[in-house]
């Protein structure tokens, strides 16, 4: 097959940053997808509807053309968030979730949650006003192995919660284990997953194995490769509860090449591309549509796009490096052939 056109797609998790990061990362997703669901871990976080709204402002000031593209905003959870910021956010048009970072877990988390104990009034809200729960699903305590802190999230926190708050809706964010798969496959409806570029396409293999890697290091970290397997099985399953999430997340080269690297990579300049190999491997491409276009707007209970997209089967290569202003970032499968080249957008 040498061309497809699916459905114009979404991005239900991006990072796009602020400042001089804004303009490339925005307009990067916007030329593929005309919805992108905005993490709030900024410095420092958007906590309620102002900062938000103040976010998305500077999110379409520094967008270039795309008039469709609709950014979808987030507030970061923490231990003081109210019932009244929730129904604030419900009320909210630009707001479509809440995220919640255990505190620690990951970059920019350090405002995140320390317990959920206190904030059951909070998760009532969410469940009553039905926004969802955008969830960074990894324990953060010491003593758990970076390998197994998705699994131990699962059993210590999220298979309690989906049971307390019955109706709340929750997406566990970037899966990276066989572990969440089965969670997420057999949990109750409205418990749903987001599956990135780079756990579909690496393991810890690939991370590790001659050398560090550190542009594959992001979190939750490369799992082994039986893993990686368990995605690939969900993202082409057709299981409406699987589907895309890109995780994309620019940090400048000298954060990444760092004797203390940063976590995330950058997928947004060519994410269709990626996720199009991996099912293309799986002799899935019949699948690709559903996963990236369909599912995860059925969940937010959103129209699916009226636009298409095409793909070229066709060998290129992928840049080095790309220019964020001043600084420079080195993007996913740099400088290596990709296969699927987006042509054109409606
Ligand atoms: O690898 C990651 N990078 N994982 C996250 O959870 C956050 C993200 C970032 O913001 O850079
Ligand atoms: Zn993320």
């Amino acid at each position: 097959m040498s061309r497809i056109t699916i459905t114009k797609p979404d991005d239900w998790h991006i990072h796009l940053r602020d400042g001089d990061m804004l303009e490339r990362t925005v307009n990067d997703v916007a030329a593929w997808a005309n919805r992108a669901v905005v993490m709030p871990n900024l410095t420092p976080p958007v906590k309620n509807v102002s900062d938000a709204t103040a976010y998305h402002s500077r999110i379409m000031a520094a967008l270039e053309g795309f008039p469709q593209f609709e950014p979808l905003m987030t507030l970061y959870l923490t231990d003081s968030t109210t019932p009244a910021d929730i129904a604030a956010a419900a009320q909210s048009l630009l707001v479509c979730g809440v995220k919640l970072y255990p505190a620690g877990a990951t970059t920019n988390s350090a405002a995140g949650v320390t317990g959920l104990e206190n904030l059951k009034p909070t998760l009532e809200a969410m469940q009553s006003h039905n926004l969802p729960l955008l969830i960074h699903g990894e324990v953060t305590d010491l003593d758990v192995d970076i390998f197994d802190r998705e699994a131990k999230f699962i059993e210590r926190t999220l298979a309690p919660l989906t049971t307390e708050f019955p109706a709340l809706r929750v997406i566990l964010e970037h899966i990276t284990t066989e572990d969440s798969v089965n969670f997420v496959t057999e949990s109750r409806p409205g418990v749903a997953a987001t599956i990135t570029p780079q756990h579909l396409l690496f393991d810890r293999n690939d991370m590790l194995v001659g050398g560090i890697r550190p542009h594959l290091f992001c979190l939750p970290i490369l799992k082994r490769r039986q893993h990686k397997e368990a995605l690939r099985r969900a993202a082409i399953s057709g299981n409406p509860k699987f589907f895309i999430g890109t995780d994309s997340a620019p940090h400048t080269v000298e954060t990444k090449e760092s004797s203390c690297g940063c976590a995330g990579c950058y997928s947004a300049h060519a994410a269709i591309p990626l996720y199009a190999e991996v099912f293309e491997e799986e002799n899935s491409l019949d699948k690709l549509e559903a996963f990236t276009s369909h599912f995860g707007a059925d969940f937010y209970g959103r129209a699916r796009n009226d636009e298409t997209i095409d793909l070229v089967r066709v060998d290129y290569l992928s840049p080095e490096s790309l220019r964020f202003g001043p600084s420079t970032v080195v993007p996913l499968r740099a400088g290596e052939l990709l296969k699927w080249r987006l042509e054109k957008t409606q």
